[in-house]
């Protein structure tokens, strides 16, 4: 019998130094994409995909992250006496249940898989989705919705898998593939970062993954991997064998936008999917070419 996913953590401690110096006072998770924070478009595709509680792991001046989610009283209060209904329409994503948020510090950068380890208590014995709010999905159905539906077909863990060209094998988790069905791929190894000669296949996870609780056993042990930083992927390693565990190749394009280049990218693709900029988008792209 499988539990049902509601739970998601979000690791959201780092300290962005590539997008320095906007990011010197604010979380990079706080930079917006079009008008939205990446952090919103995490929580939003959580919610869609039917996760109920969250739990951020944040570290030192990640405050706004926390305040985001909140009731802005006195804003409300004078869009409502302005009449500003559209702003007011805007605000709507950024309200959570009473209760359902919660935070916890991860206090030294010790990697993915410490962050992960530090929401244990949130996590208890429940199955899990985790979201990198860097990794963008534009897709028809969320992300996580996707993999949700997977989980629901296989059950054990789930990761969300892109190919990737071999030379890029070294920014990310790698599968060593089993069968293969074209969507669904059966997960027989996991290597993280491995230079392009050594990775065992140039499928490469994105950020975002639904696991099953016994990897905080793993991750307690605190090894050290690539890096010398705990990294999730030598914890979730270890459950490959024990229970099952899948990459499934989503629908939608995936932007990187802990990187400049792919964060601009997201830009120009997330104003183009908006029907209120498009054509002003499309209008002014041209200059640029
Ligand atoms: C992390 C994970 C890596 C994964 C990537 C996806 O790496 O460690 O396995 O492929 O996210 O974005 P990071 O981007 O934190 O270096």
């Amino acid at each position: 019998m499988k539990k049902p996913l509601r739970k998601a953590v979000l690791p959201v401690a780092g300290l962005g130094t590539r997008f320095l110096p906007a990011t010197k006072a604010m979380a990079k998770e706080m930079l917006p994409v079009v008008d939205k924070p990446l952090i919103q478009y995490a929580i939003e595709e959580a919610r869609a995909a039917g996760i109920e509680q969250f739990c951020m792991v944040t570290g030192r001046g990640k405050t706004a992250l926390v305040e985001h989610f909140d009731i802005a009283f006195e804003l409300e209060a004078t869009l409502r006496q302005r009449n500003r209904l559209e702003a007011m329409e805007a605000l709507k994503g950024t309200i959570v249940e009473p209760g359902s948020m919660v935070t916890v510090r991860q206090q030294v950068p010790m990697g993915l898989g410490h962050a992960i380890w530090c929401a244990r208590a949130f996590i208890g014995d429940d199955p899990f989705a985790i979201l990198l709010p860097d990794d963008l999905v534009l897709s028809r159905t969320p992300c996580l919705k996707q993999l949700a539906d997977a989980y629901n077909e296989t059950g054990g863990n789930v990761v969300a898998v892109v190919e990737v060209p071999r030379e890029h094998t070294n920014r990310y988790g790698i599968l060593k593939t089993g069968a293969d069905d074209g969507r669904l791929v059966e997960v027989q190894g996991l290597v993280e970062k491995p230079a392009p000669a050594d990775a065992p296949s140039n499928l490469s996870i994105i950020g975002r993954y639904v696991l099953m609780p016994e990897v905080i056993g793993h991750l307690a042990k605190m090894e050290r991997g690539a890096g010398n930083e705990v990294q999730l992927t030598d914890g979730m390693a270890k459950l490959i064998g024990n229970q099952p565990f899948h990459g499934l190749r989503y629908e939608g394009t995936r932007f990187d936008c802990g990187d400049k280049v792919g964060f601009l990218e997201a830009q120009i693709a997330f104003a183009l999917a908006r029907p209120d900029l498009a054509a002003a988008v499309r209008a002014f792209l041209p200059k640029y070419s």
